[in-house]
């Protein structure tokens, strides 16, 4: 049974362009995946914790023991055991939602996600793909920081294939942003098509 894994930063919610080509790519990506268990996490202001002093020398105890059963890893593990991994977030300051960050603080763990070895990292997750869906106001261009940071920690944990989906250029003046999102909808149900 194939595990899918929602990483829903849309912080907007139902107003959120993004969210909108996250649902038609998870509606179209079931279709076809038609026994994947879809999981989904909201992030959201609260959701997850940003790291303290106390809790990463707990922590770095847990890991020493390799205690990964604690609840501090429960998303981790999940993310660790996702065949497929689904990210929607805004295209924010040149990057991704901060909460997104935040998320994967969280699920960076020695030896449950990665392993450091002399010359890198050993990844050490099961996951085949992870696609990366966002839209931005302007164009995005080369300074897709977002994604290229999303890339390497797919490379460091051990998931072999990347995608971006973007639709961008929303909010420009003399651009539909109405026409944009339908192209991106209509790439998203071709990249299905049979
Ligand atoms: C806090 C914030 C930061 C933004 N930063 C950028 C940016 O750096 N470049 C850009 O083109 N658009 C930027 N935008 C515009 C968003 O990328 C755009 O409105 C996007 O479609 C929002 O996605 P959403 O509809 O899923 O919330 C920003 C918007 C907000 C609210």
């Amino acid at each position: 049974m194939e595990k899918v894994l929602f990483l829903d930063a849309c912080v907007r919610d139902h107003r959120s362009r993004t969210k909108k080509l996250c649902d038609t790519y998870i509606e179209q990506f079931m279709e076809a995946h038609p026994d994947a268990v879809l999981e989904t996490v909201t992030l959201r202001r609260g959701t997850v914790q940003t790291h303290t002093e106390e809790k990463l020398a707990e922590r770095d105890e847990y890991v020493r023991q390799k205690d990964f059963d604690q609840p501090m890893f429960d998303l981790a593990r999940q993310y660790q055991e996702a065949d497929y991994i689904i990210i929607g977030t805004p295209y924010w300051d040149l990057s991704f939602a901060a909460v997104l960050k935040v998320y994967i603080e969280n699920i960076m763990v020695p030896d449950l996600t990665f392993k450091a070895v002399n010359d890198g990292f050993i990844g050490l997750c099961r996951g085949k793909k992870m696609i990366y869906i966002t839209t931005a106001g302007g164009a995005i261009g080369n300074k897709n920081y977002g994604y290229d940071y999303m890339c390497a920690i797919a490379e460091m944990t051990g998931i072999g294939q990347t995608q971006c989906i973007k639709a961008d250029m929303l909010d420009i003046e003399g651009c539909d942003a109405d026409v944009i999102m339908a192209e991106a909808e209509k790439e998203i149900r071709a990249m299905f098509q049979v």
